[in-house]
Parts: C-alpha cells; sequence; structure tokens
C-alpha cells in the first residue's frame, strides 16, 4: 500500500473515533512527560494498537495512546508516548503519526522530550526552548522517494522552530517565573546515552542539549510548512560533566520532580497558542 493511502486510512480511523472537529495543534510528550495528557477534558483515547498502520511504542514511561480533546480553550491531539529511532523504526515510522496530522489539518506542533544538558551554566530540571537542531546522523525521514503530495524534494531548515511560538513559550514562562533556557538540541541515535567524548563534541559543535528523539518529527513537520514548538526538559547533566554514570531513572525522577512548572508552561502556550494561518 502506497504512503498517502496508509495516512488517509489512519486519519480516518481517528476522525471516526475522534469526531470531525479542527484540532488546533498536535502535542507530542516525552519521556516522564506524559501526565499533561490527563488533563484534557471530553477526551478520545485511541492506543496506538487500534490505528491501522501505526506503529507502536515499546519503552517504559511511554503509554502509546492519542488523546484527543480540549485543553485551555483549544482542541488538541497529544501523542501520549512516540516512536524512537533506536527501538529499530525506521526515520518514516517514527515521523509517520507527524504525517497523520497533517493529513487530520493540523498544522501546527508542539514536541516536547527529556535531554541531557550539555551546557555547563545550566542545571539539571531546567526547561530549554529549542531554537535549532543538529543531526550529525545520516539517516533522515526524508531519504528515499519524496512523497511530493506533502512537501517538496528540496526545503528550508532555517525556519523549523518558529519564531512567533518561541516568543509565546518565553512570555509564558516568564509568567510563572521559570527561568526558561532556549538553546539548540543534538540528535543521537541512542540507546546507549553518548559517551563523555561524544558531549563534548556536541558542545564544541554548538549543541546545548543532546537526546534521541523530535529531531526527524521537526523535520518532517518543516517538510509539510507546519509551524513547530520544541521544548526540551534537561533531565540529567549529560555524560562526563558529573562524576556519575548516567541511567534512566534519573530521567524520570527529574521528570516526576519538575512536572508541576513543566505542565504550567505547557498550558500556558496552548492557552495563548495563536492562530499562525
Ligand atoms: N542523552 C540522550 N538522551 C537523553 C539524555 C541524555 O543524557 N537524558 C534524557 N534523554
Amino acid at each position: 500500500m502506497v504512503l498517502m493511502d496508509m495516512l488517509k486510512e489512519s486519519a480516518d480511523y481517528i476522525r471516526n473515533m475522534a469526531g470531525d472537529m479542527k484540532i488546533d495543534l498536535a502535542i507530542v510528550l516525552g519521556s516522564g512527560l506524559g501526565d499533561i495528557a490527563d488533563e484534557i477534558q471530553d477526551a478520545t483515547v485511541i492506543d496506538y494498537h487500534d490505528i491501522p498502520h501505526f506503529p507502536v511504542s515499546t519503552v517504559p514511561g511511554h503509554k502509546g495512546r492519542l488523546v484527543i480533546g480540549s485543553l485551555e480553550g483549544h482542541n488538541v491531539m497529544c501523542m501520549q508516548g512516540r516512536f524512537h529511532y533506536y527501538e529499530g523504526y525506521s526515520m518514516a515510522d517514527v515521523v509517520y503519526p507527524v504525517r497523520v496530522m497533517k493529513i487530520l489539518g493540523i498544522d501546527s506542533l508542539f514536541l516536547t522530550n527529556a535531554a541531557g544538558c550539555v551546557n555547563r551554566s545550566w542545571k539539571p530540571g531546567d526547561l530549554m526552548i529549542i531554537e535549532d537542531h543538529i543531526k550529525l546522523i545520516a539517516d533522515s525521514p526524508l531519504r528515499g522517494l519524496n512523497p511530493d503530495e506533502l512537501g517538496p524534494r528540496f526545503f528550508d531548515m532555517s525556519r523549523a522552530y518558529d519564531k512567533t511560538l518561541i516568543g509565546v513559550a518565553e512570555a509564558e514562562a516568564d509568567k510563572l517565573g521559570i527561568n526558561i533556557r532556549k538553546g539548540v538540541y543534538m540528535l543521537f541515535t541512542g540507546p546507549a546515552f553518548e559517551t563523555p567524548a561524544e558531549v563534548r563534541f556536541a558542545r564544541t559543535a554548538g549543541a546545548d542539549a543532546v537526546g534521541m528523539s523530535t529531531v526527524p518529527e521537526a523535520i518532517a513537520a518543516s517538510h509539510m510548512g507546519m509551524h513547530t514548538l520544541g521544548i526540551s526538559c534537561l533531565t540529567n547533566m549529560a555524560a562526563g560533566i558529573l562524576d556519575q554514570p548516567l541511567n534512566h531513572e534519573e530521567v524520570l525522577e527529574t521528570g516526576e520532580r519538575v512536572k508541576k512548572d513543566f505542565s504550567a508552561l505547557v498550558r500556558g502556550i496552548v492557552r495563548n497558542w495563536p492562530v499562525l494561518f
């Protein structure tokens, strides 16, 4: 079956379950940050398993379901759990849900993640607006035949993270008294955390954070002309900065600790989400 037909079947299933409403934005929730989906009202919950052609998440802390409903006056579709390259999916699989969003008429994407902090002046628990990213690995969700219906073969990435949305996020953080950071996120494939040498390399290259997600989705969103905002929860200092090993529990624990701030920030941003088209 060709990609566009698969996407349409997935979208039709979601529309049949949730009703044919205009969804203002989609939110992708990262590791340990999924609880905000429980705050969505009049929610339709759809397991990824049940959506035709959808991949299925395998990571602890990732629930693997769509929650569609109302949050802060907007209709939102929330991905509670996402797909990672390290799970064995192709890059195209990783971005499949973002493409379904576009078919559903969603033009705005709010990506969140847990990330390692590379910037030595910052600390675990800090939140960072993604201003730009670095994808050093060779693979891309757009490698191969270009799906022309979705976007052009060659496309601009100089506005991958929308300036207006960054402004909204900064203003909301300010209102809430959150000392938000802005920086560059660098993709590593994982599942191994980076080595100390890789983290030094990332810093030299201009990265402030390292992580295993978000970049493929932001690329696919840019390809389709979607407006994207990215926020990282810096759950740990990246490898080699502190004299201690890294583990996934620390990532989840920090997510838990900053949950209240993170949730308030996400809600504030959604409340003030602008109409960009
Ligand atoms: N590296 C990569 N991904 C991560 C990290 C990290 O240190 N922390 C949370 N996600």
